[in-house]
């Protein structure tokens, strides 16, 4: 459920800070799969990276459900909320998607559907207001 705009400053600014919080451990363990999938980190780590993402980003849809201006966040997040949400459960079951294809068919596969999967870029050009990355 969309919850309505914060009634105060303290409480958004702590929707601002958590929802940054779940989004920032988002690109940490895309970060650290990454190295997995090249071969440079531990490849049994592979799924519990891709699971990892997939709760971050199921936690992201309830971070970004209370309208809190402020951060990099664009307003088009609350005015088109469905398609907003809809990006954000996509990436969960798809991350839980590779999570499986990692443990079933191993970190080849995995490496070929994670360039599909880890679609931030999209999100990010619609609804993030500076392109840090
Ligand atoms: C559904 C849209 C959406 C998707 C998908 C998405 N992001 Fe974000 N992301 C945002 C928004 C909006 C912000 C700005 C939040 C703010 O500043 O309040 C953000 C901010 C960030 C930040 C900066 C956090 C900070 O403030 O330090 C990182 C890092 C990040 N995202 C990583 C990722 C990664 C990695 C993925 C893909 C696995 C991803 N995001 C997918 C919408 C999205």
């Amino acid at each position: 459920m969309l919850l309505s705009p914060g009634v105060n400053a303290a409480a958004d600014s702590d929707a601002v800070a958590y929802r940054r919080h779940v989004m920032r451990a988002m690109g940490e363990q895309v970060a650290a799969l990454a190295l997995v999938l090249q071969k440079r980190g531990p490849a049994e780590n592979a799924a519990l990276h891709a699971r990892t993402i997939a709760l971050a980003a199921q936690a992201a849809v309830k971070a970004f459900e209370v309208q809190a201006p402020g951060g990099e966040a664009r307003p088009e997040i609350w005015r088109r909320w469905p398609d907003f949400e809809k990006r954000l459960k996509a990436l969960s079951a798809d991350a839980n998607e590779l999570a499986v294809i990692a443990e079933r068919d191993g970190i080849a596969a995995a490496e070929a559907k994670a360039m599909s999967v880890l679609t931030c870029k999209s999100c990010h050009d619609a609804y993030r207001s500076r392109q840090a990355r």
